[in-house]
């Protein structure tokens, strides 16, 4: 067994962080024309941390098509200008193989933030969303799939207590999670309205300065 690999087969509820103070959206399938932006944004060396290889444009679409919006969510961050500076795909999936099976009903999670939005937390807070939601869904444990030379999202793995498992440059990192309470179910239902009342607020924002933008310069 690879000397990282820790006893995955007794998981042990990690402490996930306190809930993010950050209004994260849940997308339905009318705005996947938002997330592929997003994704279309990402710097191919962004595409290559993402998704394991630096997808093509047409890749991308073909993958933003194919989400199941019946069972998957996408969370999303909004800036000012209601463009997704950070978001997050959320999909319970068959147990990979190589897992134990104590770990149950997984899901994976994937996310990205925009260049110029990161260092500010939003990584953070879509993970621990997720981590909230999954619980809340009935999931027992969170499954990522990255790069080992992914320092940034090594570091959220870690910090969340994941189990994390290192071969050949890339890493899957697994969170045990407790079963969701009342409590957790409450706090998520708090944080979705919380998230449609910012969404709102920044759009009427946006709607005004365009309505007050000054007019061009007469020629
Ligand atoms: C990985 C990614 C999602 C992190 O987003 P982010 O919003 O910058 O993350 P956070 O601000 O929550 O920071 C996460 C932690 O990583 C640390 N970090 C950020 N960049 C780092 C780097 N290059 N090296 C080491 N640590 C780094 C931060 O300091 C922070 O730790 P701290 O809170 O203890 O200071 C973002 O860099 C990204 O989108 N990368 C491209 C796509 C990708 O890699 N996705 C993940 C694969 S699924």
């Amino acid at each position: 067994m690879d000397s990282t690999v820790k006893d995955l087969t007794r998981p042990r509820p990690a402490a996930v962080p306190v809930a993010h103070a950050t209004p994260i959206r849940e997308l339905d399938a009318s705005e996947r024309s938002l997330f592929l932006a997003h994704l279309l944004r990402l710097a191919a060396e962004d595409r290559y941390l993402r998704f394991g290889s630096p997808l093509s444009d047409a890749a991308i679409e073909h993958y933003v098509a194919g989400i199941d919006w019946r069972t998957d969510t996408i969370f999303g961050v909004f800036d000012d200008g209601l463009v997704l500076a950070a978001a997050g795909h959320f999909a319970p999936v068959t147990r990979p193989a190589a897992t134990p099976a104590s770990l149950g009903q997984t899901a994976e999670f994937g996310l990205s933030v925009a260049a110029d939005a990161r260092g500010q937390g939003l990584g953070t807070a879509l993970f621990v969303r997720a981590a909230a939601h999954a619980r809340n869904f009935g999931i027992s444990s969170l499954f990522m799939h990255c790069l080992s030379e992914n320092r940034a999202m090594i570091r959220i793995a870690r910090r969340a207590g994941m189990e994390i498992r290192q071969t050949h440059g890339e890493a899957d990192a697994y969170l045990a999670l407790e079963p969701g309470t009342i409590a957790t179910v409450i706090e998520e239902g708090v944080q979705r309205q919380i998230a449609l009342f910012d969404f709102a607020i920044k759009r009427q924002l946006l709607l005004a300065r365009q309505a007050f933008a000054p007019l061009p310069a007469p020629r």
